[in-house]
């Protein structure tokens, strides 16, 4: 399927990954609708947009209250689902919170998808954080779903949501179990938004970094325009056979040679190693790397960008236009607040 033309929904579509993929269906011609109410203390910035702005239809609605924006899930082709919170660090801190951002809403946006464009193909963006501690590498779909944190089981309950209602054919649905993605438009500003944006923020910002633990732990970072391209893959595929595909990185790395890439990248900065803070260390999971097979085998997809490459283009992005990313007058993005401070406050707003 080409999706020139084509009417598609992109709920979450001011955040880091929903953004580049809009940006990549207005090339191709999409229809593009976002929908996404810049939810506080998530990654979403009218700037990441800003160049495609008069070719997309932006509605700032959370998707609780799909009903008010029926027309568009009604007249939508496809529907890109990545509306969502990412920090599991917020969702110990605040877990009502994540439940109402992951799944409340997930489940009352579904059911006006079902209500108005049954059997619709929806492409949800799950995570790898469903399946808790590997207890092998790398690790494929068959895995035992043992989450560890608030935000792994909240983002497994949408997940089967999906999965459910696929399966009574009410909708098409695919999901996509990401790892940790990368890249331009991440947002940077955002405490416990994961390492990488961490990494980012301390060497655009000069700082050195710091490693938790002895920095062995493997993790396979995948770049954001490989990830979008599970996603247009995912989306104009005919009939599945698979609905639950891993989506990874082609390079598993220890968090010691993550960090002295970014580190090189930036022209050399310290790189340290500390004991992990209490409340990481209570859900960290250990190394983790994506065994890709099945999405190769279904969609024919393969992630291409190595890492030193991917961070060498994602610095370049954010050198020429960091004042959007790290601005210290607006507080959405304001790099100089230590973690957690100021951001308890943004927190509380409640989703629906
Ligand atoms: N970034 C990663 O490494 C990663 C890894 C695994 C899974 N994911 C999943 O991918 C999706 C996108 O992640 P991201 O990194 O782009 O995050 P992000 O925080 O940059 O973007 C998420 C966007 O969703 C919006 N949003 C949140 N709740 C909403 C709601 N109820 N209604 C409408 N919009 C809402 C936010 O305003 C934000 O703009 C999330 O669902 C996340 O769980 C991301």
């Amino acid at each position: 399927m080409s999706y020139r033309n084509t009417p598609v929904l992109v709920t979450g579509g001011l955040g880091f990954i929903g953004s580049n993929l809009a940006l990549r269906l207005v090339e191709q011609g999409a229809q593009v609708t976002v929908v996404d109410p810049l939810v506080p203390g998530c990654g979403g910035n009218l700037h990441n947009i800003a160049t495609v702005r008069e070719q997309v239809e932006v509605i700032k609605r959370d998707i609780s209250a799909a009903g008010h924006f029926a027309s568009a899930i009604r007249r939508a082709r496809v529907i890109f689902n990545l509306a969502g919170e990412v920090s599991h660090i917020h969702s110990m801190e605040f877990p009502e919170r994540d439940l109402l951002i992951n799944t409340v809403a997930q489940l009352r946006f579904l059911q006006v998808c079902v209500r108005h464009n049954p059997g619709v193909r929806v492409v949800y963006a799950g995570t790898r954080q469903v399946y808790g501690k590997p207890e092998y590498l790398p690790m494929d779909e068959n895995h035992p779903v043992r989450p560890v944190d608030f935000n792994g089981v909240h983002k497994y309950a949408a997940n089967m949501y999906h999965l459910m209602l696929s399966r009574s054919g009410q909708l098409d649905a695919v999901v996509l179990r990401l790892t940790n993605v990368y890249g331009p438009r991440m947002s940077l500003a955002i405490p416990c938004q994961g390492f990488l944006s961490t990494f980012l923020r301390c060497i655009l910002t000069g700082q050195g970094l710091e490693v938790f633990g002895d920095g062995k732990q493997l993790r396979d970072p995948v770049f954001v325009d490989d990830a979008v391209e599970a996603f247009l893959l995912a989306g104009a595929a005919p009939a599945l056979q698979e609905r639950t595909l891993n989506v990874g990185g082609p390079e598993a790395l220890s968090l010691l040679e993550i960090a002295q890439t970014c580190a090189r990248a930036a022209g050399g900065l310290s790189v340290e190693t500390r004991p992990f803070p209490e409340e990481r260390a209570a859900i960290d999971i250990g190394s983790y790397a994506t065994d890709c097979s099945l999405i190769r085998k279904t969609l024919g997809w393969k992630p291409q960008a190595r890492f030193a490459d991917g961070i060498e283009s994602t610095l370049a992005f954010y050198r020429a236009r960091l004042r959007h990313y790290l601005d210290p007058e607006n507080p959405q993005a304001d790099c100089s607040l230590p973690e957690h401070k100021g951001v308890q406050r943004r927190l509380k707003y409640a989703a629906v």
